[in-house]
């Protein structure tokens, strides 16, 4: 989501709604499922607000059809749907039940659940589906304890887990805006009589290049005249200060040059964001929002994934883990070519819908069909009020945030990850693995986003090795097992984004066809599996690399960090943190997107857009 916040000391006028519009503008792309401002108007006698599913540009027409009256502050926020389909009512701000107060928010709180029944023992009447809406009357109920708006937010984010950014305004503080964040981001934009804040630099650029950054677990109180930050325990904190050198267009993308330079960082954040909120108190897996009778999924006997580009390949990925975990077979099937095929679905079939988008027709075809069918559809999609979700009998968000570079990364990633949540609940649920095994399974998840991190962290090589490779023709990629699909998801983006030819194959069936294509020079990338997984496994892929290298090809190898058997054979080793083996692709694909990504980019094409692609196809 994008927030946006704003207080300048001239007469009420039109300013306020003016920033706010503007700074969603150019937050758009960080969510465009609804909009919604809030200002206080006049001399602080009360509080005005508009909200409107959709793009911003219906929040603008309905501004049009019926203006705000002048104000002193404002709040406005585009949103990206985590809990609550994307309508008008669950659109932000949310209000407290006076109408008083205000609050907008970037994030998941995951034990809304707890708090809303707490509000309704209370005898709050909520209005909306949202987490969001449970922050504004928390806030509003510390306010009307006697506590002053930035205690009452700095009090209730105490109690909040899961990440977020608040910004609140009340009717009461007319020239004051409250903001607190814990693992999302808020800046602060200084300016001369008025300042800003924003979920990042863009929502004020146009305004302003000095900002202020603020540190983890700390509640912002800007007035036209002042900036001043405190913990959450209540102590005054030193915020830093710094000039912003990005212009707008850099800004919208957090500094990087692409959105997929920028969407490959965001990858940590799209699988901890994922796997937020979905276990119970007691750690059990919890997926509030499958919902399938838990007898029906206990029948299944087949599952089916469906699904097209990188979503198939996510789709092959997560088809190891589940089999192994739940020992229900697995297929994985293009979506177009499901159809035409008279599958063989029934009653205990599950069919998981894998999309991105939610819009793809080819998925959204083969969704239809399994349900004429009669089996029961899952679908596993980003985008909230999307098409897919809608048709399936239940849906599994991703919570990777918009992707607007059109070859996917971090929905790939998120995708894996809710499909591992998916095999782990069905194994909890059908008993065949024991509660501590799952739990194990979710801590190492847990950590994945950290080996991401390091991954992107250390890709200096990558990058200089693909810059210097603007010129080849021709590059194939080996793995083996869960290495496989990766293979192909790294020749895909490198077709996809540097129009070059590449091939993704299983290693193990090289010596059956592909090592003919084999020259001297050959570039090969070969993703080797974890030496602590199935010995064979690792063993046999080295050979492969033996082989290959002894016919000539350039061998660019993925390999743990400690695992030294691959050195003899290597021309260039990118290491990947030691990962469990199921969980490896999480961390085994990073290099190959940024290979691709930097080989565009040192040709000289638009990485962002790909000539002849499109994000979303909806048609068949
Ligand atoms: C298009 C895109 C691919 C994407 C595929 C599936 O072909 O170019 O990057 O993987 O659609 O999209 P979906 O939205 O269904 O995940």
């Amino acid at each position: 989501c994008g927030i946006v916040g704003y207080v300048g000391d001239r007469p009420a006028g039109g300013r306020p709604l003016e920033v706010a519009m503007g700074g969603l503008a150019r937050l758009e792309y960080r969510g465009y499922d609804s909009a919604g401002v809030a200002v206080i108007t006049g001399n602080g006698d009360g509080l005005a607000t508009a909200k409107k599913a959709g793009k911003l540009k219906n929040l603008a027409a309905l501004l049009e059809a019926d203006p705000l009256p002048a104000g002193t502050a404002s709040i406005g926020h585009t949103r990206w749907a985590t809990h609550g389909a994307p309508n008008d009512v669950n659109a932000h701000p949310h209000l407290s039940e006076d109408g008083a107060l205000a609050v907008i928010h970037n994030g998941i709180v995951e034990n809304f659940a707890s708090l809303r029944e707490e509000l309704v023992g209370a005898g709050v009447a909520l209005t909306s589906e949202t987490d969001t809406e449970v922050v504004a009357h928390l806030v509003s109920r510390a306010y009307d304890d006697g506590k002053d708006l930035t205690d009452a937010v700095r009090t209730v984010a105490l109690r909040l887990r899961g990440t977020f950014t608040i910004l609140a305004v009340h009717a009461d503080s007319p020239r004051t805006v409250v903001g607190a964040r814990h693992d999302s981001p808020l800046v602060v934009g200084l300016g001369e009589g008025e300042n800003f804040l924003g979920s990042d630099v863009a929502a004020f650029i146009a305004h302003t290049k000095e900002a202020m950054e603020l540190g983890q677990d700390q509640v912002v109180t800007i007035t036209p005249t002042s900036v001043d930050v405190v913990d959450f325990a209540g102590n005054p904190v030193e915020a830093k200060r710094y000039t912003v050198t990005w212009d707008a267009a850099a800004a919208e993308k957090g500094g990087f040059a692409t959105f997929m330079d920028k969407e490959i960082h965001d990858q940590p954040k799209a699988v901890a964001d994922t796997l937020l909120g979905r276990t119970d108190d007691a750690g059990r897996l919890r997926l509030d929002e499958v919902h399938v009778d838990e007898a029906v999924l206990r029948q299944v006997d087949k599952i089916i994934v469906v699904a097209c580009g990188t979503a198939a390949y996510a789709g092959q990925v997560a088809r190891y883990a589940i089999e192994h975990w739940c020992r229900i077979p697995v297929e994985v099937e293009l979506a177009h070519e499901f159809r035409y095929r008279d599958p063989i679905v029934d009653a205990r079939t599950l069919v998981v819908a894998v999309s991105q988008s939610g819009e793809t027709m080819d998925t959204l075809m083969a969704v239809r069909h399994a349900k004429e069918q009669g089996a029961t559809v899952l679908a596993i999609v980003n985008t909230h009020g999307s098409t897919i979700p809608r048709e399936a009998d239940a849906v599994l968000y991703t919570h990777a945030g918009p992707e607007i570079a059109v070859a996917s990364t971090k929905a790939f990633l998120a995708q894996i990850t809710a499909a591992y949540l998916l095999g782990l609940y069905l194994a909890q649920l059908r008993g065949t693995k024991f509660t501590d095994e799952i739990t194990d399974v979710l801590d190492d998840l847990r950590g994945i986003p950290e080996k991401i991190q390091r991954v992107i962290d250390g890709a200096g090589r990558v990058r200089e090795i693909a810059g210097w490779m603007a010129d080849t023709s021709s590059v194939l990629f080996l793995g083996r097992h869960v290495g496989y699909p990766v293979a192909m998801e790294g020749a895909l983006k490198l077709k996809e984004l540097a129009y070059i030819h590449a091939e993704g194959f299983a290693a193990g069936e090289l010596k059956h066809g592909p090592i003919a294509l084999i020259e001297p020079g050959q570039p090969v990338f070969i993703i080797v599996p974890s030496p602590r997984g199935r010995d064979s496994l690792h063993s046999k892929v080295i050979s492969n690399i033996q082989e290959i290298r002894a016919r000539g090809a350039r061998t660019l190898v993925i390999a743990e960090e400690g695992d030294d058997d691959v050195l003899p054979f290597a021309d260039e080793v990118f290491r990947v943190p030691q990962t469990p083996v199921l969980l490896a692709p999480l961390v085994s694909v990073v290099p190959l997107q940024i290979f691709a990504c930097e080989l565009a980019t040192a040709r000289g094409l638009d990485v962002d857009q790909p000539r002849n692609l499109a994000k979303s196809v909806t048609v068949e």
